[in-house]
């Protein structure tokens, strides 16, 4: 399962890669405005920011919802570093933005995926990745983990190539589930990455071990 982190903050993503885990970075345009980045010119220079942190897939956002405007800023941000992965909403003209890309050879994340039948279009159209919003279900009363187990079982069914990545993962329960059901990435927050670590057990044990050692040792 490969581990992206949520986010646009360039210390956290930092952290997260020198814990040596971090397959990849998700941004969406909340997560760059929640750190201040506006205009074009400083939007572009942090997704290189991002992309001189991380290996690979720096999801980069479209903002435009037309079939021109999305393939344009698509374009546009696919230039900027190889490691960008142009994300799409899902609607019409982005789906159909998704297999122009496809044609061209960039790769895509589609995003706002909150049902099967938004899935498989998107896998149809050619999308290197497709984003279902987990806890953004859970939120309304609906099992966003379920949704993750239907994509598995019908990308399964036909071979579909489109990864699925978790999205909108809230905890470390959250990201576990999607591990077991077999989800290829899951990308949260740094909190959820690093409470993978903690078990009082551990700490209390690794306590034992230190003060026994100290004990003789001094
Ligand atoms: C996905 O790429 C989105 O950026 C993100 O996971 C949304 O999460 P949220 O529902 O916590 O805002």
């Amino acid at each position: 399962m490969q581990f992206f982190i949520d986010t646009a903050n360039l210390n956290d993503i930092q952290e997260a890669y020198d814990l040596g885990v971090l397959d990849g970075v998700t941004t969406n345009p909340s997560l760059m405005a929640k750190e201040g980045i506006t205009g074009d010119d400083n939007i572009r220079a942090h997704y290189k920011a991002i992309c001189d942190i991380v290996d690979d897939n720096v999801s980069a956002e479209v903002i435009a919802t037309d079939f021109d405007g999305i393939m344009k800023e698509g374009r546009q941000l696919a230039k900027l570093d190889d490691k960008i992965v142009v994300k799409v909403p899902m609607i019409k003209e982005g789906v159909k933005a998704i297999k122009a890309f496809y044609e061209e050879g960039i790769r895509t994340n589609c995003t706002l995926i909150f049902s099967a039948g938004q899935a498989i279009l998107a896998a149809k159209a050619g999308a290197s990745y497709v984003s279902p919003f987990i806890g953004r279900l859970d939120d309304v009363s609906t099992d966003g983990l379920s949704l993750i187990e239907q994509i598995v079982q019908i990308y399964d069914n036909y071979g579909f190539e489109t990864e699925i990545l978790a999205a909108s993962v809230r905890h470390t329960m959250h990201l576990i589930q999607c591990a077991e059901i077999g989800a290829d990435v899951a990308t949260c927050p740094l909190n959820v990455i690093t409470g993978l670590l903690k078990h009082p057990l551990t700490d209390q044990g690794l306590a034992k071990f230190l003060a026994d050692h100290k004990k003789l040792n001094g």
